[in-house]
């Protein structure tokens, strides 16, 4: 068959971000500009300027991105783009370019879901993966337990009723004044800190249900901060974040591999930002028992393309092709649709 070749655009939050992926395994460039620093300063990303930025650099990520993959836009078989969730002005941008550049080189289109995008990660650092296996996709925006039957297939057991997982960690980094994005500082953290230092609430939710809520925990966090702030007592920043992130991680395992026996799957696999968790990954391990875990590399957990063009590939393969009415969808869900 012949080699198929995508290129990928993504610019749902605050990464630029175009990749040449071929055959939706093997990544020939993969191009991501952050915009972290300028966000930083505000302790969250500021829609407006994102999206001003992903103006000034796509056709820069862009160029570089073919260039790097060494092929020319007449080697390009299609363009994949996401179009959602993300902010709606970030979204439009990338969109735009991917409809701009389908246009002009007469080539074909695809939309694709960005939770989709981080399932399909884990096909470009596991050459090997394939359907069926359980997925826990935990990222800033989302926290999504599915079935994945076969590619583009999915059953959604769960999702966060509130706050999504690394959103947790972003307002317990904010509220402790630890920076931005507060997922990878309280990893680091932790590191020094006892994790059985405070007793947090684990949210089960009923018997049964795959669902997940963080906002309790949030809560009981911010309170156990005031309490001793207003006591005079010293808090240890490392045992909070470290028993924090315990509650967080002990929650998204067990529902997990709970999914897993229950649905008899051997594989789960994991993806978005706080995939790259350490705690996550070792308290998997720990629990995992004959079930096979897989995560992708790092720099293919947070926000790129290259993700985006794997997952293209698979729909190229589907016949899966989108039209100029391509539009960004702020809130696009990821929906069972088997
Ligand atoms: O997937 P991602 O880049 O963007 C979204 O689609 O949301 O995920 C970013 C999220 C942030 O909330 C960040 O704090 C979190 O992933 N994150 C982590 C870690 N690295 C990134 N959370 C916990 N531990 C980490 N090591
Ligand atoms: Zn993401």
């Amino acid at each position: 068959m012949k080699d198929i070749y995508i290129l990928a655009i993504e610019t749902s939050c605050d990464e630029t971000a175009a990749a040449v992926v071929k055959n939706g395994r093997e990544v020939l460039s993969n191009i991501i500009s952050s915009q972290i620093e300028i966000h930083q300063k505000y302790g969250g990303v500021v829609p407006e300027i994102a999206s001003r930025k992903h103006i000034e650099n796509i056709n820069i990520i862009i160029d570089r991105a073919l260039k790097e993959s060494n092929k020319t836009f007449d080697d390009i078989d299609a363009i994949g783009v996401t179009y959602g969730p993300g902010l709606v002005g970030a979204l439009l941008v990338g969109i735009n370019s991917a409809k701009g550049l389908a246009f002009s080189l007469k080539k074909p289109l695809i939309g694709v879901h960005h939770i989709e995008g981080h399932i399909s990660a884990n096909y470009i650092s596991h050459k090997d993966l394939k359907p069926p296996f359980i997925s826990l996709i935990v990222s800033g925006g989302h926290t999504h337990l599915v079935r994945v039957e076969d590619y583009g297939k999915y059953k959604i057991l769960g999702r966060t009723r509130d706050d999504a997982a690394g959103e947790a960690f972003d307002k317990i980094a904010r509220s402790l004044e630890l920076g931005y994005p507060g997922g990878p500082i309280i990893d680091e953290i932790s590191k020094k800190g006892n994790k059985k230092a405070v007793d947090f609430p684990r949210a089960y939710l009923e018997e049964n249900s795959y669902d997940f809520s963080f906002s309790g925990l949030k809560s009981a966090v911010l309170n156990y901060i005031n309490n001793n702030k207003q006591k005079g007592i010293e808090i240890s920043i490392p045992d909070l974040a470290a028993s924090f992130q315990e509650a967080v991680v002990e929650v998204l395992v067990e529902k997990t591999i709970k999914a897993a026996k229950v649905y008899n799957f051997d594989k789960i696999v994991l993806a978005g930002g706080v995939a790259s968790n350490t705690r996550l990954r070792e308290l998997f391990y720990e629990r995992l028992g004959s079930k096979k875990l897989y995560f992708p590399d790092k720099i293919l957990c947070t926000d790129n393309a290259a993700m985006i063009g794997s997952s293209a590939y698979y729909k190229f393969l589907n016949n899966e092709f989108s039209d100029y009415k391509l539009n960004a969808v702020p809130n696009l869900e990821l929906t069972s649709n088997i």
